[in-house]
């Protein structure tokens, strides 16, 4: 029986989830705080950083309670989170404005900007992608021009992980993974890119001190303490952007491993031991949080979203009707797409409810259902969601595949990936078998294997996964359904080429 303890905070965009681990990976209590995104226009998106502390905070104390626990035990804490969020502090660490998230896509001027100023091709040389409204440069230049007062007493840069780190250590930094989102890195050498600073003309002292996942980037204060239940001094390591952290959960730590992530964005990722970079920029390259090693993936902006949105606003009754059984609506839709036949009765959905990422970059894009009848019931409708959101996934799996990124079975990670029809659906669709990890934490046991790893208590970030993180056995594909969406997935991929121009029109339509 393991007598120490880490702590893994997990800051998604829902929620913030916090669980305590013992060092043998075993779940030993979990808390999760949810809080709202708001949008304020059409395609925007932000949160409130003082909501993130406080689910932090709050929710440490609360697996702290739970499990009675010695905070003298807890030998380390790591943080996972949202990437890309643009965090702005001023010169006493007060917050400025509230952050601008990940999916906002408010940014395609300063995008723009940012490609004029670097140039197209060296920008992907040095950062590994190209403009991108998703990515936290952009939202930079954003203030910058258009709330000029802000920026002007703006002091410090931050992502939402690393403030929470902040308000736990006081201590302004970041680490490799996460910051190679913000497209400031030069992702090959893993520090900031003079050149693009330089050229955006952005000073670095904004930025936060650079670290690598597994490192002590600082200990948890006095205040913090009080504040937590945690020890004071207890070592916080650097930790890691939501899908690298996911990535050690799972333990896709190794050259020919691969994960899909159905949670609010969709995502595909796989480990590689050198950078590899699309020149086209349809994926993205960033620093592993395993030293030394780099991570291809692609990143659509409303996977679980989608469903999650379906289920708002068209299964008010299933909501009822889970909450009268004590189950999860998503078992209910679940079931009611399973009825519906593969093809969603020719109807096919493309997921582009806040624009679009991967592989095609495109704020203007939009959600659709294509081919809708009277013949149509909303589980049809559902059953489209389901599919469409796998199908785009499997576009940037083809992408990755084309670059020789290549893994002969999936991992599916996230709150999708716990729903079984969901994950056959990705076997089918990919035509790979598929598992599952045995933890359910994904990020916040990445986040905890970082700080054992920082702590000392683990020699390196693959032992430790080779020691604590283990796999479901694998759901194979069935050939025959594979052949039924096929021709579905061919379909859906000509769609949006021929819907490009109109979506565009659609956004200045009214105006
Ligand atoms: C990755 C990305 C998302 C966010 C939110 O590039 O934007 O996965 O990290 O989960």
């Amino acid at each position: 029986m393991a007598l120490e303890y880490l702590l893994g905070v997990d800051l998604g965009t829902s929620g913030t989830k916090t669980v305590l681990f013992d060092t043998d990976g075993n779940t030993v209590a979990s808390a999760t705080i949810e809080y709202p995104m708001y949008q304020p226009q059409n395609g925007w998106a932000e949160q409130d950083p003082a909501d993130w502390w406080n689910a932090a905070k709050d929710t440490i104390r609360s697996v702290l309670d739970q499990s009675g626990v010695d905070p003298a035990l807890v030998r380390g804490i790591g943080i996972s989170g949202q990437m890309h969020g643009l965090v702005m502090l001023d010169e006493n660490g007060n917050v400025l404005r509230r952050s601008i998230i990940w999916c906002d896509q408010r940014t395609a001027a300063e995008c723009e900007e940012i490609t004029e100023k670097i140039g197209a091709q060296r920008l992907i040389e040095i950062t590994a992608n190209p403009a991108l409204t998703g990515f936290t440069a952009s939202k930079i230049l954003w203030v910058r021009n258009h709330e000029p007062e802000i920026y002007a007493k703006c002091r410090h840069i931050l992502l939402p992980k690393d403030y929470v780190r902040y308000m736990l250590t006081g201590e302004y930094a970041t680490e490799v993974s996460d910051a190679s989102g913000m497209q400031l890195l030069d992702v090959a050498n893993r520090c900031w890119s003079k050149e693009v600073l330089e050229k955006l003309d952005i000073d670095e002292s904004l930025l936060a001190k650079m670290y690598e996942s597994p490192d002590v980037t600082g200990t948890v204060t006095k205040e913090a303490a009080a504040l937590t239940g945690l020890k004071e001094g207890t070592p916080v390591a650097g930790g890691a952007g939501d899908n690298a952290a996911a990535a050690v959960g799972t333990g896709v730590v190794e050259e020919g491993k691969a994960f899909t992530t159905l949670g609010t964005s969709g995502v595909v990722f796989a480990h590689s031991d050198r950078v590899t970079i699309d020149p086209q920029g349809r994926v993205h390259t960033f620093c592993s949080a395993v030293p030394g090693c780099w991570t291809v993936m692609s990143c659509t902006l409303a996977a679980g979203l989608s469903l999650h949105w379906f289920r708002d606003n068209f299964c008010k009754e299933e909501m009822v009707a889970a909450d009268g059984i004590g189950k999860d609506p998503y078992f209910l839709m679940d079931q009611e797409a399973a009825r519906v036949p593969i093809g969603a009765n020719h109807l096919i959905y493309m997921p582009y409810l806040m624009g679009e990422r991967s592989p095609k970059l495109d704020p203007n894009a939009r959600g659709v259902f294509f081919g809708l009848s009277a013949i149509h019931t909303k589980y049809d409708m559902l059953r489209a969601v389901l599919e469409g959101v796998i199908y785009s996934q499997r576009e940037c799996l083809d992408i990755l595949r084309g670059m020789g990124v290549v893994s002969s079975e999936m991992l599916a990670c996230g709150g999708g990936g716990t729903s079984p029809l969901w994950r056959q659906m990705m076997a089918d669709v990919y035509n790979l078998p598929v598992r599952t990890s045995s933890s359910k934490e994904g990020p916040a046991l990445g986040a905890a294997i970082l700080a054992g790893v920082a702590a000392g208590v683990y020699e390196s970030v693959p032992a430790a996964c080779r020691k604590l993180v283990k796999a479901s056995d694998p759901q194979p594909p069935i050939a025959e359904n594979h052949d039924k969406y096929e021709p579905f997935y061919q379909l859906y991929c000509k769609l949006y080429p021929a819907m490009k121009d109109c979506f565009a029109q659609l956004q200045t339509a009214a105006d």
